[in-house]
């Protein structure tokens, strides 16, 4: 099953499965997945691909974020060391029966397709993860994997 998975996975980044054999097998051998890293992989992995993949997509969108740290995205987390996400430090999403009202205010709208269109796939993509399907509710990486979601109305 595990093989599976992860042969699925290599396949899928390198684009190259079955046929073909442009190139030595040795070096086009992908890392792990990301959801089979041991911890110490998946912080090495964020040094290497997370980190720089997203400062230059954030950096597009706001030439602020040159300076943009683990920190941005776990917020204390990268200080204690847990990484543990959602962050408490991102600002929170309000819940899902005001979000219309909160898409209103240009300045979240605007964020909110910067978010939708690239930080949220982009992100599943690196991570090689299935992303939350809204329309079928069908588990998967989403707003809230970084977001804290506020409580809504009972
Ligand atoms: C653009 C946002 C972003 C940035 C920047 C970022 N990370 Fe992450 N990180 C994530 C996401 C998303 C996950 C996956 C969390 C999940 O499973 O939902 C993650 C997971 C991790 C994990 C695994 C946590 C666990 O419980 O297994 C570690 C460790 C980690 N990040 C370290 C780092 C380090 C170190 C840096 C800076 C070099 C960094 N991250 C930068 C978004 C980010
Ligand atoms: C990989 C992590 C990640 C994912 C996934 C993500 N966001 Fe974000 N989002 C962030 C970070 C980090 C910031 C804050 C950047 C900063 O420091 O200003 C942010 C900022 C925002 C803001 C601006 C909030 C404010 O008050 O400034 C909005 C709105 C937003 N996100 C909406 C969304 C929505 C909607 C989704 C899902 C479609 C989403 N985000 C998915 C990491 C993420």
């Amino acid at each position: 099953m595990i093989m599976k998975r992860l042969s699925i996975a290599v396949c899928l980044f390198a684009a190259a499965c079955g046929g073909g054999d442009d190139g030595d097998p040795d070096v086009e051998q992908e890392p792990t997945a990301y959801e089979d890293m041991t911890f110490e992989q998946r912080s090495a992995f964020m040094a290497e691909v997370v980190l720089p993949e997203m400062t230059e997509l954030f950096v597009a969108f706001d030439p602020k974020f040159s300076t943009m740290s683990c920190n941005t995205c776990h917020g204390d987390g990268a200080i204690d060391g847990t990484y543990a996400l959602p962050s408490p430090q991102v600002p929170p999403l309000p819940p899902e029966e005001e979000f219309e009202e909160y898409m209103q205010d240009p300045e979240n709208a605007k964020w909110g397709m910067f978010m939708l269109e690239e930080v949220w796939p982009e992100m599943a993509r690196l991570l090689q993860v299935p992303m939350y399907d809204p329309a079928t509710h069908t588990e998967g990486f989403s707003c809230a994997n970084c977001h804290t979601v506020q409580p809504g109305v009972e």
